[in-house]
């Protein structure tokens, strides 16, 4: 490495050590079709700590990552001259300047500026989209194509993830976590929506993830796997298990969407039982329970049209969802999901984890008053959880 670029790094290394780098930019690729544009680097404060997040610019998308300063450093070094020409350091009182010519010559320039500026430790918020589709994933999970554009038939499911991402965000954002956030993607699929809450939680609110997809199918365990690596996306794998068999020690939040039938209670009951915070499932098909008011022939003045009885069977299983929820002390809120035209499972289910555990008799009672109308023995949630322990 030639003295002068020592120079310059010594210089943001004294610029971070003072408090004193506002930001920093990488331009002018050596290789002219470098699919790297430019980076821009600015610090930022994450759990108390200075890092450095640098906003690597690719012709198609941006990717953000924190260091610390060696590690800032290094990769100064690394990329100064081999891939970017010129840099230039923006100080609260300077700017300094590193241009390096076609043929290696390095030099600096220094000018002293007049405006008053301060460091602002803020992430560019606005900078990371909520779902970026030029990410390399959306294209190997098929929604886009190589150029980051949504397919005509993805529209619909775009959609529905971008809006999942939404409703995610406002959740999450108020929680508070104390390092890496574990979270359960029960019943992950093709992985559309893991993929999207692993982007909306590392690229746009820069928390450390552990999340994990469980699907029982090993033909997309096995892909989406695959593209997991070959992104080198750390903090996100699928597990290939049963929901019912998956037991997470540590669980922060816990994601089910259209799970089948049971299979969201055993969700639901896994998230209960490791106590997270937050509880978000959008329930699919509503077999047990419709099998038992039929089973039972207790048929009132709504269910006696085939039609209604589906639709009770559906509020009465997802209400006693939630009242249980509640009754672990969840509160509970039902919401919808996106609009019919695009799915009509369109019911998120949310509980979010309170300081107390009520077990309030009232809510048995309701539940059973419930069941006794329609005369339903028991809703499969009441069989994986105890409640009257
Ligand atoms: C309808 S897809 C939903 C995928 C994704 N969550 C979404 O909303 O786009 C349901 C997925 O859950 C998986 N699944 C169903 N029952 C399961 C169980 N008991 N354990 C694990 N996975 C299950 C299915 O194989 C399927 O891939």
């Amino acid at each position: 490495m030639s003295e002068t670029i020592q120079r310059f790094l010594t210089q943001v290394a004294e610029s971070a050590g003072q408090s004193t780098l506002v930001k920093m930019t990488l331009s002018k690729p050596v290789q002219k079709h470098d699919e790297l544009r430019n980076v821009y680097v600015k610090p930022v404060l994450i759990k108390e700590r200075r890092l450095y997040a640098f906003t690597y610019h690719y012709e198609r998308r941006d990717e953000v990552k924190n260091y610390d300063v060696a590690d800032m450093l290094k990769i100064l070094g690394e990329m100064l001259p081999m891939r970017f020409l010129n840099a230039v350091l923006f100080t609260v009182d300077e700017d300094v300047a590193l241009l390096v010519s076609s043929k290696g010559k390095a030099t600096i320039q220094t000018k002293k500026v007049q405006e008053c500026r301060e460091q602002n430790l803020e992430h560019d918020k606005q900078k990371a989209r909520l779902i970026n589709p030029a990410n390399p994933w959306w294209y190997q999970l098929g929604l886009t194509t190589r150029e980051g554009k949504i397919t005509a038939d993805m529209q619909h499911k775009f959609k529905q993830i971008y809006k999942y991402a939404e409703i995610v965000e406002s959740l999450i954002k108020p929680m508070k976590f104390e390092d890496t956030v574990h979270i359960a993607d029960m019943g992950a699929g093709k992985g559309y929506l893991t993929f999207a809450l692993y982007e909306l939680l590392t690229q746009r609110l820069n928390l450390d993830v552990d999340i994990k997809g469980v699907e029982i199918r090993p033909d997309l365990v096995l892909k989406i796997n695959e593209i997991i690596q070959s992104n080198h996306l750390k903090g996100l794998g699928l597990v290939e298990s049963s929901i019912e068999d998956y037991h997470p020690e540590k669980l922060d939040v816990l994601i089910a969407l259209h799970a089948c039938n049971t299979a969201t209670d055993d969700a639901i009951a896994s998230g209960i039982k490791a106590g997270a915070g937050l509880i978000v499932c959008a329930p699919c098909c509503h077999k047990q329970i419709r099998q038992e008011m039929e089973r039972s022939g207790r048929y009132d003045a709504i269910t006696r049209y085939g039609i209604f009885l589906e639709r009770q069977a559906v509020m009465i299983t997802d209400t006693i969802r939630a009242l249980i929820l509640e009754y672990f002390g969840n509160k509970t809120q039902v919401m919808e999901f996106i609009e019919m035209e695009h799915t009509p499972k369109n019911v998120l289910l949310v509980g979010r984890k309170t300081s107390k555990n009520t077990k309030d008799a009232k809510i048995l009672e309701q539940i059973n008053d419930m069941k006794a109308r329609y005369g339903i023995k028991r809703h499969y949630l009441e069989t994986v959880l105890d409640l009257n322990a």
